[in-house]
């Protein structure tokens, strides 16, 4: 296998975008990083979207934007996991170059999300879980993620101030973030007096329906370094892993084992450990789920993980920097972009390019991406070289 490299990005701005399609934003994000790599052509295209059909009324996106891009007849091919589409579709990216079938690779992600009001949203968000035993009962994913916040509050006493906390910096990291959904700050009482969604979880607590778009540009490394247009990023470890797809069949509500299978393979073809990681883009979906996942992971023991927040070590100037770029709550979460999106805001990062949110000597930086209520996890470790 050979060594990969990052070495084009590009983003939309996220959010309510009702003067743009689909194919603008894809292609918006796409040119971006193709200009931003400075390269003349691509060799194949890996496509990250959950349900354009129900969003959109629109399927086979892999022809839709090969065509839009002018990049006929070059292989392009869409992967569907819900919410780890993105993140799917990079490590396919990435297995393509490694590989040795293709030298340059195009990974985008993409969702159109606003088209629909919120209860078709729901709906073809609920496609994720389980319909026979989960959705068709009238559960949909803040109703899940409610029920792993209840649990985690049983288990470890949580408090509502350590939750609230997530949103509140994540809204922080967004006000920064010019191409993020949300701008405004946010207290720990506009959380706890926003409207109640699916008790715990309050409005504050969940993640947007957005749209966006993000790209990256794959090469071999060893061709990266030979190329002066870009600081190459490298992919030091990839892991995927899967989970039961309903949450009651699992032995424990409050742990996701596929993010935890996920990271061991990612930590091994890295040959790191979260010690040596400076900063991390992990699945906030709904505040809870930041908090599990930066235990998964291995930043913080389970049960610690709002004691962690509360005592700012997930701050940008914090002993793990957690979701810098906004997270999903605040930069918003268009949910076949959001894997790619992740990757982008680690490697902005990696190559001191983020701004205000820039994060002091970054050199190592993790994403974490789940599909469903953990049912698909894929995390990602990326290197300065
Ligand atoms: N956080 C903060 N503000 C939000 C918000 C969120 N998650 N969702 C909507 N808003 C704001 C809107 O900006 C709008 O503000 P305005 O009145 O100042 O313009 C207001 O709330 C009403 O927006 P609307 O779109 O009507 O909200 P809604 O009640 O229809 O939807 C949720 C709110 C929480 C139901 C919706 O955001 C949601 O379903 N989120 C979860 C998405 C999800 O499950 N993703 C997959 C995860 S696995």
């Amino acid at each position: 296998m050979r060594e990969v490299a990052i070495i084009g990005i590009g983003i939309t701005k996220f959010g309510v975008l009702w003067d743009k399609s689909l194919r603008d934003l894809a292609v918006e994000a796409s040119i971006e990083a193709i200009n931003d790599a400075k390269i003349d052509h691509i060799d194949s295209i890996y496509i990250g979207n959950y349900t354009s059909g129900t969003f959109i009324e629109q399927e086979h996106l892999a022809a839709l934007i090969a065509d839009y891009l002018g990049m006929n007849p070059i292989p392009s091919t869409k992967i569907e996991n819900a919410c780890a589409s993105g993140g799917v579709a990079f490590k396919m990216g990435f297995l393509e170059v490694a590989s040795g079938s293709s030298d340059i690779v195009l990974v985008l992600g993409v969702e159109k999300m606003t088209e629909v009001l919120t209860p078709r949203a729901s709906y073809s968000l609920s496609l994720a879980c389980d319909r026979e035993y989960e959705g068709m009962n009238g559960i949909t994913f803040p109703g899940l993620f409610a029920l792993v916040a209840k649990r985690y509050m049983y288990e470890f006493g949580l408090t509502r101030k350590q939750l609230s906390l997530v949103p509140v910096k994540n809204h922080k990291n967004a006000s920064k973030n010019l191409k993020a959904h949300f701008q405004n700050l946010i207290t720990v009482e506009d959380v706890e007096n926003s409207p109640l969604v699916a008790d715990p979880l309050r409005l504050y607590d969940c993640s947007p329906v957005s749209d966006g778009a993000a790209a990256v540009i794959l090469m071999p490394l060893e061709l990266a370094k030979n190329y002066k247009n870009t600081k190459p990023i490298k992919i030091s470890g990839i892991g995927q892993a899967s989970d039961t797809i309903s949450i009651y069949q699992r032995d424990s509500l409050v742990t996701f084992n596929a993010t935890i299978k996920a990271a061991e393979k990612a930590y091994k073809m890295a040959n790191k450990e979260p010690k040596d990681i400076d900063i991390i883009e992990v699945h906030d979906c709904f505040s809870i789920a930041e908090i599990c996942a930066i235990e998964d992971l291995g930043f913080f023991p389970k049960g610690k993980g709002g004691e962690a927040v509360e005592a700012g070590l997930t701050e940008i100037e914090g002993k793990i920097p957690v979701n810098p770029s906004g997270g999903l709550k605040g930069k918003g979460h268009p949910v076949g972009a959001t894997g790619v999106a992740q990757i982008v805001s680690i490697v902005e990062q990696l190559r001191g390019e983020a701004k205000e949110n820039q994060v002091k000597n970054a050199k190592i930086g993790l994403t974490q991406n789940i599909g469903g209520s953990g049912s698909t996890a894929i995390v990602t470790i990326l290197e300065v070289i």
